[in-house]
């Protein structure tokens, strides 16, 4: 059986070429997912390659994605490939973030030393490598800022044009200019991440345009990689639990799918636990599950949260998110704004930082723990999925008192590190330094 599309509907389970322009179920509109077969794999071989490969000055293997090629082998020709050697992010110890979030040892998987400064980057290199394969010219993509600045810089890398879709004022700076410097057409629209999805695919479908956003399952192939490295780096000892922040649901659907093909090829033994964790403001998927199948999936209109990463009120996702959550019997937390704010202070005093989205894991944690969900003793990897780069305003305003909630609430620099205005006098500093 060659690689194919397939529906995740488990009622529809419709299959489509691998090549097929495709990011629904034409049958009945469900996600699609890629499928392979991989009864020809033996795991200690596949395990030594990878090995090796870390040593190999080859481009495709000094990439954390492409090393791992075996298990998303969509592509027929790897000439497609557009690397700028994502992937290879560190697991990172911090005993004060541990103890913050009630636990004797964490250990952060940070994608923020991804080419971009995210996690975007691990799905990205394959979404592009698909378009050029299929022989597009221009890819497009509504983004909160991480995806957009990836997308840019992978479809100028491989000579496909970018067209950007952003909503406007509600970005980082960090984030914008990267899109700019890497040469993407930059739309700033008036509405909101959910509404722009719309809009883009109505676009993408009447200019022939090739969607990047991670409804395309070329990017879910990708970002299974995280996981397949963060096993690799860990000798194939599976984690309690693996904790991410959860925005349009696709990061979370790649781990969980990730994951269940690594323990169906025996590369590992048992699977560990997902907990996702969102904003307060912007928790559609965390409502659902809390309700336990007593009311449908219900989009929030006006989600807010500073951690605009993850400010997105209709997550399409959100079907292979719930799968993936339950079979690995995982968890959906939220967390509040001031929570999130003094989780990345914690994860900054730990000299790793990230930006507020991936502090939501760290607080997620803190409240996991107190709850008795996640023991203190567990083995836990909380990802980071973005450089502390990549929203410095909010940074600033936190530890010089103005932070405010999107309600207008002040958030209280719990962790605050203000800096200090001094006269160029050095007995009055010698006199403040003590
Ligand atoms: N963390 C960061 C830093 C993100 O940029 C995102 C998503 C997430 C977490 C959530 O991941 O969507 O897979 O659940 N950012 C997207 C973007 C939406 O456009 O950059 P998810």
């Amino acid at each position: 059986m060659q690689s194919h599309l397939a529906c995740f509907n488990p009622a529809c389970r419709a299959r489509f070429d691998i090549n097929d322009v495709l990011y629904n179920c034409t049958a009945c509109g469900g996600l699609l997912e890629a499928k392979y077969s991989f009864d020809a794999i033996d795991q200690a071989a596949l395990k030594k390659t990878w090995r090796e490969r870390r040593m190999d000055n080859a481009p495709l293997s000094q990439s954390g994605v492409w090393r791992y090629r075996e298990m998303f082998p969509f592509l027929d020709d790897m000439r497609h490939v557009v690397t700028l050697r994502e992937g290879n992010t560190p697991l990172l110890s911090g005993p004060r973030a541990a103890a913050y979030g009630g636990l004797a040892a964490i250990s952060f998987k940070h994608q923020g030393f991804n080419p971009t400064g995210s996690f975007k980057d691990n799905g990205m290199t394959c979404g592009a490598a698909q378009a050029r394969r299929l022989g597009m010219k221009r890819v497009a993509c509504v983004s909160t800022g991480n995806t957009s600045a990836s997308m840019a810089a992978y479809a100028s890398a491989g000579g496909l044009d970018p067209l950007i879709f952003i909503p406007h004022g509600n970005i980082s700076y960090g984030k914008l200019a990267q899109a700019l410097e890497y040469g993407a057409k930059t739309f700033q629209a008036e509405a909101n991440f959910d509404q722009i999805l719309a809009l883009v695919r109505v676009l993408a479908e009447r200019l022939g345009i090739y969607l990047l956003n991670s409804i395309n399952p070329f990017r879910i192939e990708g970002q299974k990689s995280i996981v397949i490295e963060m096993m690799d780096q860990r000798d194939w000892r599976t984690p309690d639990w693996i904790v991410l922040p959860g925005g349009n649901l696709g990061n979370v659907s790649a781990f969980g799918k990730g994951l269940r093909e690594m323990h169906e090829v025996g590369l590992i033994d048992r699977m560990p636990r997902l907990a996702v964790i969102q904003a307060e403001g912007s928790s559609p998927f965390y409502e659902y599950m809390a309700a336990r199948g007593a009311a449908p999936f219900r989009a929030q209109e006006h989600p807010e949260t500073l951690a605009t990463a993850i400010k997105i009120g209709d997550p399409v996702s959100w079907p292979k998110a719930q799968f993936e959550i339950e079979s690995s019997k995982g968890t959906v937390e939220r967390v509040s704004e001031q929570e999130i704010a003094d989780a990345k202070a914690v994860i900054g005093q730990c000299g790793i930082g990230c930006e507020p989205a991936s502090a939501a894991t760290l607080a997620g944690i803190r409240k996991l723990t107190a709850a008795g969900i996640i023991d203190r003793d567990a083995d836990v990897v909380a990802v980071l999925t973005g450089n502390v780069l990549k929203d410095p305003d909010y940074i600033y305003r936190y530890h010089t008192s103005q932070l405010q909630a999107p309600n207008g609430t002040a958030i209280l620099p719990t962790f605050g590190n203000k800096p200090i205005l001094v006269p160029n006098d050095p007995d009055r500093i010698t006199e403040l330094i003590g």
